[in-house]
């Protein structure tokens, strides 16, 4: 069942140098996921942030971590990405052709899971690990960078993973990351997503901005 929308701003937008106050500013602003885009200069072309940053920025909020790696290998960091305090890891079905052993260790730590396809991924990577995950993220940019346009032929991408979400009768997210605006929210919503990654369009114009942008996003 399509869930109520929640809003999960991606931090790779806010001003690193006060990354604290930041997470604060947008969790008192309506956040309910606080997303977090970790790059390795070598799946994706950009370096981001890791483990240590997300144990840093921990104790400015207490909504939902949804750590989104996109970093490969993988295996080695999700225990220090978990013991950081992910409430959700999300991994890269393209990033390793045991992304099913990757989804039980990170179950196995207690956390939730999550799988990520990039834009020119089929759905079909999702078949045989429809039991096990938590949250689907159907990326409608190519990873790597905030900013970017959405893709429109990922809708029929998110129709086709709500049908098997509905299909699975599993309480899964559907999040989609990349290019969201309050145009694009309205179209993605109605495709069946549910979790709506935004980075530009959350921390555009400052903290005094931050409450106004989630509402829009939220239609
Ligand atoms: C892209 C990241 C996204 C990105 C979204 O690789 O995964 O989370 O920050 O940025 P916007 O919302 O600006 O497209
Ligand atoms: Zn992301």
């Amino acid at each position: 069942m399509q869930k109520n929308i929640r809003i999960a701003p991606s931090i790779l937008s806010a001003d690193f140098a006060q990354l604290g106050a930041e997470i604060a500013a947008i969790d008192a602003a309506g956040a309910d996921y606080i997303h977090v885009d970790v790059m390795d200069g070598h799946f994706v072309p950009n370096i981001t942030i890791g483990p240590a940053v997300v144990k840093a920025i921990r104790p400015f909020s207490k909504k939902v971590f949804d750590v989104h790696l996109m970093i490969s290998p993988v295996d080695a960091y999700i225990k220090d990405f978990a013991d950081a305090g992910s409430d959700i890891i999300t991994i890269h079905a393209e990033a390793t052709p045991h992304f099913h052993r990757t989804l039980q260790l990170i179950k196995s730590l207690g956390i939730k899971a999550g799988i990520s396809l990039n834009p020119g991924s089929p759905v079909e990577m999702l078949d045989n690990v429809m039991d096990m995950v938590d949250l689907i993220l159907v990326m409608s940019v190519n990873p790597g960078f905030g900013g970017q346009k959405f893709i429109m032929s990922q809708l029929a991408k998110i129709s086709r993973i709500r049908q098997m979400i509905e299909d699975s009768g599993r309480d899964i997210d559907l999040q989609v990351d990349g290019g969201i605006t309050p145009e694009t929210a309205k179209l993605v919503t109605q495709a069946g997503a549910d979790v709506l990654v935004a980075g530009t369009a959350s921390f555009t114009g400052g903290p005094a901005h931050y409450a106004e942008n989630i509402r829009k996003l939220r239609g």
